[in-house]
């Protein structure tokens, strides 16, 4: 880790923006794999792990995919207040990103997605029912004559029209930094991609 100065606003906000940019190209990198969290339409509060696909660091704008049949885009298209939570032990950093979600389907945003996707990830968007039916098997939904193999081109095309790109506008961060010489944490809001900083009480 660079001996980046955690007292420089600006600097932070330069660093979160590249730990998030390498979340979506390192693999295994812990910020590939934040925490999604929204709220159904009875309130209830439901998280989850997807991977950050894309950071739009001009336009503060995370992305991750989803398929169009899951609950929660259902959820987020009546409430589209969401949040992410991210951590890195080796950082020892957490990020909680307050965000605006859009749903994407069968528009130019997941036209150019899908183009991108290889065939055996496209495979998620091949089950027969839903994400979420009930089933009487312990299986993983998709057709056996594709069990364990690469769709096709032709095979993997089926799964276009459930191809969801999530994006996601962010409004807010909460930076914490611990350390033993002394918890920092930064409240970051941005409006109209500009930044404004606030230091808080960890
Ligand atoms: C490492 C990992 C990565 C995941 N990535 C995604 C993802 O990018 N998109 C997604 O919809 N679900 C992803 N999931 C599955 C979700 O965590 C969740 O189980 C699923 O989307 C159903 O959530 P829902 O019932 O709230 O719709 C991932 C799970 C794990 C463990």
């Amino acid at each position: 880790m660079s001996m980046l100065s955690k007292e420089n606003t600006s600097e932070i906000f330069e660093d979160i923006k590249r730990n998030l940019t390498r979340g979506v190209k390192d693999r295994k990198h812990t910020f590939h794999t934040p925490v999604f969290c929204n709220v159904d339409n009875e309130n209830n509060i439901e998280s989850r792990v997807v991977v950050l696909r894309q950071f739009d660091s001009p336009n503060m704008v995370l992305n991750f995919h989803t398929d169009f049949r899951s609950p929660k885009v259902f959820s987020l298209q009546q409430n589209n207040n969401s949040l992410f939570v991210f951590y890195d032990h080796k950082l020892k950093i957490q990020l909680r990103i307050k965000t605006i979600s859009t749903i994407n389907n069968q528009n130019k945003v997941t036209e150019e997605m899908w183009d991108k996707t290889k065939l055996f990830s496209r495979k998620c968007y091949l089950t027969e029912k839903a994400p979420s039916s009930p089933t009487n098997l312990p299986e993983d939904g998709i057709d056996e004559s594709l069990g364990g193999k690469e769709p096709t081109f032709e095979e993997s095309e089926k799964g276009y029209k459930n191809f969801t790109v999530v994006q996601n506008q962010i409004k807010q961060i909460d930076w914490l930094y611990l350390a033993a010489s002394g918890h920092r944490r930064l409240k970051i809001i941005i409006e109209k991609k500009i930044p404004s900083f606030q230091w808080i009480i960890p």
